[in-house]
Parts: C-alpha cells; sequence; structure tokens
C-alpha cells in the first residue's frame, strides 16, 4: 500500500483480551484511565469494563457518549470549579480525588455541599520502582496527610484512598510498599475507610522492559490487602490504563531518510511518539519491506521524526537489519497507550491513518504476540483518515 502518512494498525481484540484479564484476575472494581487512549473505550465497555476514571470535562462527555450509564470516577487531584460542578450536577459524578484542604473545600463548595460525596485522598508514595516517575505533582504525606483524611471523612458518605506508584512497574513490591503506607496512615489517623484505589502502574512489554507476569502484581496486592487494617466491607479498586491497551497499536511509519545509524521517519515525539523521546522508552520496531532483505545482519539505530526540533529524536537504540534505507517502512509496535492523544499538529505533520488488523501485537503480556515477523497486515477495516489530531468520538 506504501501509505505517505503515518498509519495505526489498531488490534482490538488485544483489548478485549487483556480486559478480560483484568475483569477475570483482579478481585475487585477495574476503571479504565481513559487519558491512555480513549479511542478503546467501545472496546473496554463491550468487553464488560463499566467504570472510568476521567481527568477532565473532555473525557467525562466522551464517556458520557460512548459507555452511557457507566460509573465516572473523577480522580484527577486539582479541578476546575466548573468541572467540579457540572461533574457532579450535569454528569451523576459522586467520586471526586483531592490532595489538599482548598480541593476538599472546593468540592464541598461547588457540589453544594452534597451529602453523598465519595471522596479520595491522594497520597504521594514512593514511584522508585516505575519506569515513569509521576510523584512529584499530586500527593500528600505524613501528618498533613492524616489531617486531610480526618477533615475528609467528615463529609464524605465514602471515603477512599488513592495513590499511583508511577507507570510501567518493574516490580510488585511497588503496591506493597505505597499499601504499607497507606496502613500506617490508616493506623496513626484512626480513620476507617471504605475505598483503596491503588491506582494504574500495571506494566506492559518493551524489548527492553520484561516485568514478572501481571498475575505476580496482582497477588501482591491481594495478599497485602489482607493484612490492612480496614474492615470486611472497604472496597479494592485499580485504574490500569496502559496494561489494558498498551499492546493494542502500532504504527507504521517510512524511512525518509538514512545518515549513518540515524533514520529520518514520518513521525516522531510531536506526533505519537513522544514516549520514545525524553522518556527514552525503546518499541518493539520490525521493518515492513517489499524486498527480501539482502544483508540479514542487525545494527542499532536511532530515529529523528519529521518536526525540524532536534528534540523531536528517539535515541532507542531501535534493532534494524543493517541495510535499512530511504523508502522502508517499519512497525513500531506497543503504541497503544500514550500515543494516539498525545499527537501535535507541529511543522503540520498531524495527518495519520487508522487501520483495524487481524494480527496480534509485537510483544505481549498475555500470550497473544504475533508468531512471525510480518510482511504485510490483514486490514480488516479503514477508518477515514485524519487530518488532525481529534479521534473518532473525541469532543474537541
Ligand atoms: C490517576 C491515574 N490513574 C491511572 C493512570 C494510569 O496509569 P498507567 O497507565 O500507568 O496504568 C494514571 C496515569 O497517569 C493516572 O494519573
Amino acid at each position: 500500500m506504501r501509505p505517505e502518512h503515518p498509519v495505526y494498525c489498531l488490534h482490538p481484540r488485544a483489548v478485549t483480551v487483556a480486559t478480560n484479564w483484568f475483569l477475570g484476575n483482579f478481585p475487585g472494581t477495574v476503571l479504565f484511565a481513559v487519558k491512555t487512549n480513549p479511542y478503546f473505550v467501545d472496546t473496554l465497555s463491550a468487553a464488560g469494563l463499566q467504570h472510568f476514571d476521567v481527568a477532565s470535562l473532555g473525557e467525562i462527555e466522551l464517556i458520557h457518549a460512548k459507555a452511557p450509564g457507566a460509573r465516572m470516577s473523577f480522580m484527577h487531584p486539582v479541578k476546575s470549579r466548573l468541572s467540579i460542578r457540572r461533574a457532579y450536577f450535569e454528569f451523576g459524578i459522586r467520586d471526586f480525588a483531592l490532595d489538599c484542604e482548598a480541593e476538599l473545600d472546593k468540592i464541598i463548595q461547588e457540589t453544594g455541599n452534597a451529602p453523598d460525596l465519595n471522596l479520595f485522598v491522594r497520597l504521594s508514595v514512593s514511584n522508585r520502582h516505575s519506569c515513569l516517575d509521576l510523584s512529584g505533582k499530586f500527593g500528600i504525606a505524613g501528618k498533613p496527610a492524616a489531617k486531610l483524611l480526618l477533615k475528609t471523612r467528615q463529609v464524605a458518605t465514602r471515603l477512599g484512598i488513592c495513590f499511583h506508584a508511577g507507570s510501567q512497574l518493574m516490580r510488585p513490591e511497588a503496591y506493597a510498599e505505597a499499601m504499607e503506607v497507606v496502613s500506617k496512615l490508616i493506623r496513626s489517623s484512626g480513620v476507617i475507610i471504605d475505598i483503596l484505589d491503588v491506582g494504574g502502574g500495571f506494566p506492559s512489554i518493551y524489548p527492553d522492559m520484561t516485568p514478572p507476569p501481571l498475575a505476580d502484581f496482582v497477588n501482591t496486592i491481594v495478599t497485602r490487602f489482607e493484612e490492612m487494617p480496614v474492615s470486611e466491607t472497604c472496597e479494592l479498586w485499580c485504574e490500569p490504563g496502559r496494561a489494558l491497551v498498551a499492546e493494542a497499536a502500532s504504527l507504521v511509519v517510512k524511512v525518509e531518510m538514512r545518515k549513518n545509524n540515524t533514520l529520518y521517519i514520518n513521525d516522531g515525539t510531536y506526533g505519537g511518539l513522544f514516549d520514545a523521546g525524553h522518556p527514552g522508552f525503546i518499541f518493539p520496531v520490525t521493518p515492513i519491506r517489499q524486498q527480501t532483505a539482502t544483508n540479514s545482519s542487525l545494527a542499532k539505530f536511532s530515529l529523528y521524526g519529521p518536526t525540524c526540533d532536534s528534540l523531536d529524536f528517539m535515541p532507542g537504540p531501535f534493532v534494524l537489519p543493517s541495510d535499512i534505507c530511504e523508502g522502508d517502512y517499519l512497525e513500531i509496535g506497543n503504541l497503544g497507550a500514550y500515543s494516539m492523544q498525545l499527537r501535535t499538529e507541529f511543522n503540520g505533520f498531524d495527518r495519520t491513518e487508522l487501520v483495524s488488523v487481524e494480527e496480534g501485537p509485537l510483544l505481549s503480556m498475555y500470550g497473544i504476540a504475533r508468531q512471525n515477523g510480518t510482511d504485510g497486515f490483514h486490514v480488516v477495516e479503514e477508518t477515514a483518515l485524519h487530518e488532525n489530531t481529534t479521534l473518532e468520538g473525541e469532543t474537541t
């Protein structure tokens, strides 16, 4: 087909498999973190997931439209007054996160002292076992956390504690350590909680990051939850993002130029490859070429994206046939999370196409990885060309 623009190859079956796994194996409530990739909400919903972690009015409107009747929890700890008001009165949202007294006051005021709030205090916990540290921005700890919990308890119908131990956790201990922090806080404050939300962080798999099986993460959470000072009716929630959708898309890009071991491709950090830039993620990559390779040896490459900015650089290394050249295509895999949503229009390189394909992902935590390399996709559905960053079903 030789597409001129980057093409997202979607593997919706991977979302279904991941959703079934979480719903079948996590002994509590599973929320999907919508920010990761709202495109797959229909598939998640069809697989039975009916509870969404939303962070903005845009996401709330999207879930309202795509999954009517599903429960939404507004887990962003700093919200605009308008979004709190509309969430409560217009969309029926009762679950709100907060990490300071000012946000608690805001929620109380904007909901008119509502008597039916489920309030989650977001704790700050170590992110040392994660590949993407999220600890700097949100969360409260120590004595101020104990004080906030007591104050929140007085106005909440149900009191929750939530945390995020960082994205792409490589060790189940991350949850054990965070849950220990929660236990200590519950003991020191004497507060009774109704819900523990262990957040996201469940990993996907990348060439240089092979985490333990997801079951190890869930087992650790379950074991530690049983030891916590909470009542038998305390609910356990989790909010996976990456682990539910990462395997569900790959991006086919074209090589426009080769300079030594650097390839200039037609998508980059301002497009769908943000995480390959500064965070330095190494995604699985495989060539798609018309001619049979003349030289089967492999070499390490770095990638430049199409914009003028030299920050549009993806160090990798990405291992490819050493004779890769202009005109070849690359399939960059496991890009279902934090890619489609992060695209910008910078420099006019915003066009992508979406197709659904039958092939599985390049790497899988769920045992569904494609067995052989690919020399072509079996396209089952083509979606219209997207000329800007607005995805189908998304509100702007
Ligand atoms: C509140 C919250 N929950 C869940 C997630 C999803 O995290 P992950 O993709 O690591 O599972 C995020 C991601 O930033 C988040 O901020």
